[in-house]
């Protein structure tokens, strides 16, 4: 067996690197009445970003306010998070009164030399970009034409096709069956998110007519997927060959720094609570306003397009993060239980059928505000302006100790097939999803 290239020591090694870079910041900290987020001089280096790790924020409504700095909240525990931040996003965390302790880089894993521009690094080979990804899915359809489709739904920022992918039988009628969507990738450094699209293209394609559950989900439902949904930031992540640490587009600002965050550019509830930044520069950008991503209509479009007849055919709809190893359900933008469009039967049928994915899955439930606020994700949208049952999965790792972002590619097999049983969960619930509360006569008939 090879050897791992992060070693413990390798970590700690990494670690202390990490200390040593963080440490000027620390000399060199601005005085409390600077402009805590600089504008002018933005560069490359003012815009890498590094994980840290922060002790006190307990509570949602403590990491809601660590957020607000611009940071993006990438782990919660009891008692601290992990945030990722520009240089100068840390320093303003630091005049709080925050201790910010710097994490350990992304892995090198260069096994001794680098990797092509525009690829992972050798060891991660498994990890598709773009290309491979692109050339993985029309391999499954060429084995299965008359099970997957795909096509192209519009085009992001720098000109890459987004595409959906359709799984059914007679996948090239549109039948009256209810339908599932599943979208991938809108933060570009969750790489495990692609793998995750592939996995459910290939066992949806290859199971059909073996595997029972599979093949009556294909007969019955009409799955959607978008493997891809922010291909600029994931190839901008990794063209080098070292991992950026990127999460936003690769949409440009006024001013230097560069990306929205596409999972705050959704156009419900946008910018309303505190869930998202309007500071082009920050890890939560929100946007110009709402849908100014072009990442984020195509999709939009997309699924308002499903609209027949006056009616949404998506039922349900998982959008797949990493990483917290979490089952997520709306609201973000409120800490209220039901709100405007969420009722206590709403609530309760996402509730079920999300702890009944986790428990198949061994993630936490929770609704997402339980994390932190968040305004102008995708997941408030669906349900507030689609009424599609929402769901937000955070995948392995639970922790930056197990891999954080950047989890090896041994894990990929196991980390996307740990899903199965809760896609196939949501597809079977798909048709009613308040059966799941005994309301099936109430709502379904
Ligand atoms: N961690 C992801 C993000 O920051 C998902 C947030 C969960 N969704 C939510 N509405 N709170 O975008
Ligand atoms: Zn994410």
């Amino acid at each position: 067996m090879r050897l791992r290239v992060r070693s413990k020591r390798g970590a700690a090694m990494a670690a202390l690197i990490a200390v040593a870079i963080a440490a000027p910041l620390t000399a060199n900290a601005a005085p409390p009445d600077a402009d805590p987020q600089p504008k002018a001089a933005a560069s490359a280096d003012d815009q890498k970003i590094r994980q840290y790790e922060i002790h006190g924020p307990s509570t949602a409504a403590d990491r809601t306010k660590i957020a607000s700095s611009g940071v993006s909240v990438d782990e919660a525990r009891d008692h601290s998070v992990v945030v990722s931040a520009t240089a100068a996003q840390a320093e303003l965390l630091r005049t709080q009164g925050h201790k910010l302790k710097a994490l350990a880089g992304p892995p090198k894993r260069l096994g001794g030399k680098a990797a092509e521009p525009r690829d992972f690094p050798a060891e991660d080979a498994k990890y598709h970009t773009y290309d491979e990804m692109n050339a993985a899915i029309d391999e499954q359809i060429k084995a299965h034409p008359d099970l997957i489709s795909k096509k192209v739904i519009g085009k992001s920022h720098e000109g890459r096709d987004i595409i959906a992918v359709k799984l059914s039988d007679k996948v090239g009628e549109d039948e009256a069956e209810p339908e599932v969507l599943f979208t991938h990738h809108q933060h570009a450094r969750e790489h495990l998110t692609v793998e995750m699209a592939l996995y459910l293209v290939k066992t949806f394609g290859d199971g059909y007519g073996s595997d029972d559950r599979v093949t009556k989900m294909l007969d019955e439902r009409e799955v959607w997927i978008v493997p891809d949904v922010n291909p600029d930031g994931g190839e901008y992540d990794i063209k080098t060959g070292e991992y950026q640490s990127w999460r936003l587009n690769r949409q440009p600002n006024e001013g230097a720094a560069t990306g929205t965050d596409l999972n705050r550019n959704w156009a419900y509830k946008w910018g309303c609570c505190g869930g998202s930044s309007d500071e082009p520069g920050s890890e939560t950008y929100r946007g110009a306003e709402a849908e100014s991503a072009p990442e984020t209509k195509v999709v939009a479009d997309f699924v308002r397009g499903r609209v027949v007849d006056g009616k949404q055919q998506i039922k349900a709809a998982i959008d797949f993060h990493t990483y917290s190893e979490l089952v997520l359900w709306p609201y973000g933008w409120t800490t209220d239980d039901t709100a405007e469009g969420l009722t206590q039967d709403d609530r309760d049928a996402h509730a079920a059928i999300g702890e009944k994915m986790a428990e198949s899955n061994g993630y936490t439930p929770q609704q997402s505000s339980d994390l932190y606020v968040t305004d102008g994700s995708i997941d408030d949208w669906l349900w507030g302006d689609q009424k599609i049952f929402a769901y937000t999965f955070e995948m392995y790792p639970s922790s930056q100790g197990g891999g954080g972002f950047y989890p090896p590619d041994e894990v990929i097999e196991k980390e996307t097939s740990r899903n199965k049983d809760a896609v196939l969960q949501l597809l079977e619930n798909a048709d009613c999803m308040y059966r799941s509360i005994g309301k099936e006569e109430e709502y379904c008939k």
